[in-house]
């Protein structure tokens, strides 16, 4: 668990080039020490079909669970700079222990120029966030909303559940693993996300843990496993809608449950 007093997170280098960083308080990097933006570009981006809708029209909300070195957000500016999108989407992202602007300095995003280009973005970013929600129009196509605080806390969480006016369609579920951030994967922490978005909305995550698969069942998510990134055998994905998930392998939810309800999990 960090808390203020933890030490700044440490700069590693990942086998495809890129730096991700290891946090001492979790013991654990921020990313697959085989290759940090492999990874996040294929279980948030190519998995799920979301590299593909940044190409569409479609409105687009994304949220995210755990900001890290914003990874994903200069991700999505990078689809987006190869469309003809027009219309803005948004990337909701909560963070409780943002990192320091010169940490981000240190960090090198392989041989992508474009990617690397992002760094001062996200630099200014990390030495302007204040606690709570910060609003910033990245470019006429991104809209960041950045909430430094803690998951819970997250404000919209607390807002009316109203179906039709739900927003986010889809959620990088990007915590540490289970064993270490356990509160992150509990069936309020998959019910919270499934109240806060659309009725055909995607969830992945690296994370193939059957406690934290059935904690999504449980919070009434369809489930799915798919090939994982770099060497891992599987990682999850999951939707409100079922005919998101007919190119994947479904779990069986409701014997994952049952099995949650015995306390096969803890
Ligand atoms: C695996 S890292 C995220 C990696 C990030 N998506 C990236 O691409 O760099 C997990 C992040 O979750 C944050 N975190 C952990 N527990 C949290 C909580 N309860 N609320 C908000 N953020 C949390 C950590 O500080 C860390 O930045």
């Amino acid at each position: 668990m960090m808390n203020s007093e933890s030490p700044e997170p440490s700069v590693t280098l990942t086998k495809d080039g890129s730096t991700t960083l290891f946090s001492s308080a979790y013991n654990q990097h921020y990313h697959n020490p085989n290759g940090a933006v492999a990874e996040s570009r294929h279980v948030f981006f190519e998995t799920t079909g979301l590299a593909e809708l940044l190409q569409t029209d479609e409105p687009l909300t994304i949220f995210e669970t755990g900001f890290g070195t914003g990874l994903n957000l200069v991700l999505c500016l990078d689809y987006l700079n190869q469309t003809n999108r027009k219309t803005a989407a948004t990337f909701q992202s909560v963070e409780a222990y943002p990192i320091k602007p010169q940490t981000v300095r240190e960090l090198t995003f392989g041989d992508e120029p474009f990617l690397n280009d992002q760094i001062p973005i996200l630099a200014e970013i990390f030495g302007g966030v204040k606690p709570g929600i910060n609003q910033i129009e990245i470019n006429p196509l991104l809209k960041l909303e950045l909430f430094w605080g803690e998951f819970d806390d997250f404000p919209d969480f607390s807002k009316e559940f109203i179906p039709d006016k739900n927003r986010v369609n889809f959620i990088l579920h990007d915590p540490f693993s289970p064993d270490v951030n356990p509160e992150l994967w509990t069936p309020d922490v998959f019910n919270k996300l499934f109240q806060i978005s659309t009725s055909d909305a995607t969830l992945a995550t690296y994370c193939a843990a059957t406690s934290a698969r059935a904690a999504m069942a449980v919070a009434g998510w369809n489930v799915a496993r798919a090939r994982g990134a770099l060497g891992k055998r599987e990682m999850t994905i999951a939707s409100k809608s079922a005919e998101k998930l007919s190119a994947f392998k479904r779990v069986n939810e409701n014997r994952l449950v049952e099995r949650f309800k015995k306390g096969d999990f803890g």
